[in-house]
């Protein structure tokens, strides 16, 4: 069995699937999904290796280069990117491949001393250099914050392969085909990509739509990122939804209404089921997610792409029900900001939630469209209410020409 494929003559695919880490950078959910590290040699008069793998996998790595080469005689080994999931591995690789020279951007070179200790066998590139290996050439391209201020990207030739990095890729390993032509359907590809788009790169996205700009007039051929599907049927298509979803991440957010909901006994779930047949009675797409069952890895796609956001959450001692304030730190970090946004929840004797959800989205300049706070239960009477407030929302939404910032 061959571990390793060829993606053009002297271009070799030598990436590793991570299917036991839970937790993607700590936080993100993986364990159904998995993640591939796809790492890649170029087989030349000089031997180059793009990106490596998270520090677990290095045995798995080692083996399938040693199927294609003789790691001590590695020249290059090219990190696109700091992040320990591609460089994890690179102390097992400085004894293994003792005259590879690092290349990398000047930022990175930084990141080598503090991360690793390393300070020598550094090559810097910058933006448009290029390093031949005999046949083939490889060229830099500078793309900060695609994912860390160090990141880059490299273009060989001939195969005109493009190494996006975290660019353009995707949650999900890979099952035994590597292309998006072997696959049926690349829809959990797809999905997996708007996921790892959303968690990782999305506050960056003026940066993604920077570097696609800076990459435009390369004639591409295979687009072959570090996670996730590598597209050389259609390379093109995953430019373009990197770019569709950066558009809605930076100032084109859709008319759409992501609604986040917790609930402690029923009585704001049974306001949330008005408030929904409110917004889609109105003929407004509605995705509702319960904050408690739902990590929010798989809503902050949602919350990227709509321009509505409307939050369902009780009262708790006085305060926003905490869990509903853990997921909007999220979207605090995440910088999701110019929502259009409304309220509604139950209190028993006291309010406090109404005030806790604007004291935490006033920062992400939110405009708070409508509020509901109800005591206990709803009524019938609060429950018509509250379709009302739902059907007034989601026309606010449709209504809501005007573009939104996400700065
Ligand atoms: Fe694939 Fe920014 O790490």
């Amino acid at each position: 069995m061959t571990e390793t494929v060829e993606i053009t003559p002297g271009i070799h695919w030598i990436g590793v699937n991570d299917r036991t880490t839970d937790l993607f950078e700590g936080m993100w959910p993986i364990s159904g999904e998995g993640v591939s590290y796809n790492s890649y040699l170029i087989k030349d008069e000089k031997t180059a290796l793009i990106d490596l793998a998270k520090a677990i996998k290095g045995d798995d790595l080692l083996r399938r280069i040693h199927s294609l080469a003789d790691p001590s005689a590695v020249d290059y080994i090219v990190l696109n990117h700091m992040e320990p999931d591609h460089t994890g591995v690179l102390k097992q690789f400085e004894r293994i491949a003792p005259r590879a020279t690092l290349v990398c951007t000047e930022k990175a070179r930084e990141l080598l001393k503090s991360f690793y200790g390393i300070t020598e066998r550094i090559r810097v590139v910058h933006d448009g250099e290029t390093i031949p290996l005999g046949t083939h050439a490889l060229t830099f391209y500078e793309t900060p914050l695609v994912h860390w201020p160090e990141t880059m990207m490299t273009w060989v030739t001939p195969g005109q392969v493009l190494f996006s990095c975290d660019g353009f890729g995707g949650f999900g390993a890979l099952d035994g085909a590597i292309f998006d032509d072997e696959y049926e359907s690349v829809e959990f590809y797809e999905r997996e990509a708007e996921r790892y788009f959303g968690n990782i790169v999305a506050k960056y996205a003026r940066m993604v739509l920077r570097a696609i700009d800076k990459l435009a007039a390369l004639p591409i051929r295979v687009v072959a990122p570090s996670h996730g599907l590598i597209w050389r049927k259609r390379p093109q298509r995953i430019i373009d939804l990197y770019k569709l979803w950066s558009g809605y991440a930076v100032d084109r957010p859709k008319p759409e209404i992501t609604l986040l909901y917790a609930t402690m006994y029923g009585a704001t779930e049974t306001m949330m089921n008005a408030v929904a047949r409110g917004i889609a009675g109105a003929g407004v797409p509605l995705k509702v997610f319960d904050i408690a069952h739902t990590h929010i890895s798989y809503i902050l796609p949602a919350l990227y792409a709509g321009r509505g956001v409307m939050v369902g959450a009780p009262t708790y001692e006085g305060q926003l029900l905490p869990i509903m304030s853990a997921a909007l730190a999220v979207v605090d970090a995440k910088h999701i900001t110019g929502r259009k946004a409304a309220y509604f929840g139950s209190y028993g004797w006291s309010g406090g939630g109404q005030a806790g959800f604007k004291k935490l989205v006033d920062p992400l300049q939110w405009e708070i469209l409508d509020n509901l706070a109800f005591p206990g239960n709803p009524t019938a009477g609060t429950l018509e209410e509250g379709e009302a407030f739902g059907v007034k929302f989601a026309q606010a939404i449709k209504n809501s020409g005007k573009e939104t910032s996400n700065g």
